[in-house]
């Protein structure tokens, strides 16, 4: 167990050592213009929305630039499979992913939402795999690599903090059934297929309810 600890954290730092200093090649102004037909879903605030029992759409506002980037290369080259999102990452090229990946990065984070039927027990078990993680089922905290609180580190470890409960869930039950298979090193896999579907709804409770900045 200690093993996989020191082995978990040794790969999030190398991460961090090899990304943390890049800046992504992108114009906003031009990210603006493309993003016009993001708006329908991640709306005109990039706030996205939590659908609950629905397919969620992600608050990309303030998340990583180069984050974003490599997700608009993964819808496309398939690691990353969403049949809602393939046709708007088929209608741009390279440069105009960086684009709007740098637009959003510099809008404002706002707030996500959870659903409004939780309870305590849940939100503290949410809480616990979140903060301390549960070392019998090698679930890794995830503030381990999501960074304190949650907020993000560098390139790679995307702020969970704050981003909609109903997105949240559906990313954790990719994972398990393959749908997305583009993290590095399989990082997130080796979490999310330790998940129950309890675990699952309690952590993106609590992570929805989180502040997306200190
Ligand atoms: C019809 C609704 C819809 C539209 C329009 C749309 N998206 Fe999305 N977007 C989604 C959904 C749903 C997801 C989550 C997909 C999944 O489950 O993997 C998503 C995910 C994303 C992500 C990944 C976010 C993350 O945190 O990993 C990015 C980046 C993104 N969209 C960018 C865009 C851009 C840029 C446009 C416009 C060119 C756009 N989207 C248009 C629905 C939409
Ligand atoms: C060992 C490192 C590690 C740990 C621990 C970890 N994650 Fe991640 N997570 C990642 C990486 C790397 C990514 C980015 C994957 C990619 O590039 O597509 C990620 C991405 C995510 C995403 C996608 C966010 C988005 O905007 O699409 C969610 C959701 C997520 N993690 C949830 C969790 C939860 C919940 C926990 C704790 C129970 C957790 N992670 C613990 C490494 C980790």
């Amino acid at each position: 167990m200690k093993t996989f600890h020191r082995m978990t954290l040794t790969a999030a730092t190398l991460f961090l050592a090899i990304t943390s200093a890049h800046a992504l090649d992108g114009d906003a102004k031009a990210g603006e213009q493309s993003a016009a037909m993001c708006v329908a879903c991640h709306q005109t605030d990039g706030a996205g929305m939590n659908i609950p029992g629905g397919e969620s759409w992600p608050s990309l506002s303030g998340l990583n630039a180069e984050y974003l980037y490599q997700q608009m290369k993964s819808f496309k080259d398939g690691s990353r499979q969403s049949a809602t999102m393939l046709p708007f990452v088929s209608m741009l090229n390279d440069q105009q992913y960086k684009d709007v990946a740098v637009y959003y990065s510099q809008l404002p984070a706002v707030q996500g939402k959870g659903d409004t039927e939780v309870t305590e027990a849940e939100l503290a078990h949410g809480e616990k795999l979140a903060t301390v993680g549960d070392w019998d089922r090698y679930i890794v905290p995830c503030v381990a690599c999501h960074g304190p609180d949650s907020l993000g580190a560098g390139d790679v470890f995307p702020r969970l903090a704050g981003q909609h409960a109903g997105y949240i869930s559906d990313q954790l039950h990719a994972w398990q059934t393959g749908k997305r298979d583009n993290d590095p090193q399989h990082l997130m896999l080796a979490i999310a297929e330790r998940m129950n579907d309890e675990d699952i709804r309690a952590v993106s409770q609590w992570l929805s309810r989180q502040p997306v900045q200190k």
